[in-house]
């Protein structure tokens, strides 16, 4: 990670003075608070402030124009490759995440068939399966952790439909093995392990996981490359099949773009499924509104996903409201390719800045009395009323998350398979930290004990 010091020289925004440089005591402040910290700074500073901490200056840009502007209107003068989030490069290596331009712009191009809607559906019949299967191994009586149960779930999931790895279970489990290992590097570590380096240090480690799993995309490469075309409907084969201006994608590029959408496609469905249950089970008048919703409409009967778009609107609108209060994927960190200006501050080429949705959410201007939960706020006609910008979950613009829907329709699954058979509620007495990186979280997950359905 590169150290930046330019504010010396180049003033950015005003933002909390912090000496020494390196401010070990933010670094605490956002460990241990990040939303109150963040919002202290906002209502000191305004919509763009800066702050200094562990050696890094980072600019904060919020509200729905900032969010247009990095997102849509300019989004070329900010590069996300070289933003705060280019160091997951040494795991996912360069997929759609991770690049920028003409590179991005042919991912997208590449990757976009597995994402119509079509696509979607068959993907939805592998999820309820494999959600029904799950669920049909848990008892009523039982206490589940559920963001690390539905992690589990939404990896077997990927490593269905993305890697095609259901017939070989065994090599599944040990690629979705290697894969959290690898990942967690990015998580309780984060900010220190970035700099450290050599034998047993969290980055050798997170090295060694990458070699195991470059072992098995490998293999698993050749084996789809003596597969005739159509075989199987994985995206895996979608890329092996594909040809960019007369070429195939080499080995390394295919094991990128699965990588990356394995990493950006399981734990932002399980940080959501953990936060709706989190905040249903304290609201029991919307757990209640919810459940009847989902006996009406399925009537006992597996959900698909026709039940899932459009019919059932109420589950949608819990779903975005938890996605406001709780959006995963919470800041959209990028750097400046020149310099801007953002609601008038001057902001010099080569700056760290961020988006975040999870402060744009919480204005009051733009949802009012921000700290309810209040899925009433999500009707078909108070959405679309909604300022461009405003409600950013999934992003916005040319790099919208390309798995909006995949994620959703999962969620969704989840939610109503788990709700068909248990009644859910919170393990009395726990309190909820958040853990920011890579996705927000509960940190020390989410306790539920499951009950017989009356
Ligand atoms: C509830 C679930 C999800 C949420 C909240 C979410 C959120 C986001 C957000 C906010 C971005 C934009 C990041 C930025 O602007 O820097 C994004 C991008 C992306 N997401 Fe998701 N995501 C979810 C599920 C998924 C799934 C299931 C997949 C894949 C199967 C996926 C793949 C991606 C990819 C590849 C990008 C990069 C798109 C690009 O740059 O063109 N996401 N996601």
């Amino acid at each position: 990670m590169k150290l930046r010091l330019h504010g010396f020289l180049n003033p950015l925004p005003p933002g909390p003075t912090s000496f020494p440089h390196f401010s070990y005591q933010m670094g605490k402040e956002l460990y241990e608070n990040p939303l109150g910290t963040l919002m202290k700074y906002h209502r000191e500073f305004g919509p763009v402030f800066t702050l200094r901490f562990l050696g890094l200056e980072m600019v904060f840009l919020i509200g729905p124009e900032a969010n247009q502007q990095i997102l849509v209107s300019e989004y070329r003068d900010f590069s996300w490759e070289k933003g705060l989030l280019g160091e997951l490069i040494p795991f996912l290596g360069y997929g759609l995440l991770t690049t920028d331009d003409e590179d991005h712009d042919r991912a997208r191009k590449l990757l976009a068939p597995a994402f119509y809607p079509a696509r979607i559906k068959s993907y939805g019949e592998r999820m309820v399966e494999r959600a029904v299967a799950a669920v049909e191994m848990l008892d009523s009586g039982d206490i589940i952790e559920l963001h690390g149960w539905t992690r589990k779930l939404a990896l077997k999931i990927a490593g269905d439909v993305l890697l095609g790895m259901e017939t070989s279970e065994e090599k599944a489990a040990f690629f979705a093995e290697h894969f959290e290992k690898g990942l967690s590097y990015y998580g309780g570590y984060f900010w220190q392990s970035l700099v450290l380096r050599g034998p047993g240090t969290p980055h050798s480690r997170m090295k060694k996981h990458i070699e195991k799993l470059d072992e098995v995309i490998e293999e698993e490469i050749q084996t789809r490359r003596r597969w005739p075309p159509g075989n199987s409907q994985a995206l895996l084969d979608l890329l092996v099949h594909a040809e960019v201006d007369g070429d195939r994608l080499s080995h390394r590029e295919i094991r990128d773009h699965l990588f990356t959408l394995l990493f950006a496609g399981h734990d932002t469905t399980a940080a959501t499924v953990a936060w709706l249950f989190t905040l249903i089970c304290r609201h029991p008048e919307v757990y209640n509104k919810l459940q009847n919703e989902i006996d009406e409409h399925l009537q006992g009967q597996q959900p698909t996903s026709e039940d899932l778009f459009g019919e059932m609107p109420y589950l949608d609108q819990v779903v975005k409201e938890t996605l406001r209060l709780y959006p995963p994927a919470w800041f959209g960190p990028r750097m400046t390719n020149k310099d801007v200006e953002v609601y008038g501050h001057q902001i010099p080429a080569h700056t760290h800045v961020t988006y975040c949705s999870w402060m744009t959410h919480r204005l009051p201007e733009l949802f009012p009395d921000p700290e309810a939960f209040d899925p009433e706020r999500f009707t078909d006609e108070k959405f679309r009323a909604l300022q461009p910008g405003a409600y950013v979950p999934f992003g916005r613009g040319p790099r919208t998350c390309i798995g909006m829907r995949f994620g959703e329709l999962e969620a969704k699954i989840i939610v109503c398979v788990l709700m068909q058979r248990f009644r859910m509620e919170l393990f009395p007495g726990q309190q909820f930290c958040v853990r920011t990186v890579p996705t927000i979280s509960p940190r020390e997950g989410v306790e539920i004990c499951l009950r017989d359905r009356e």
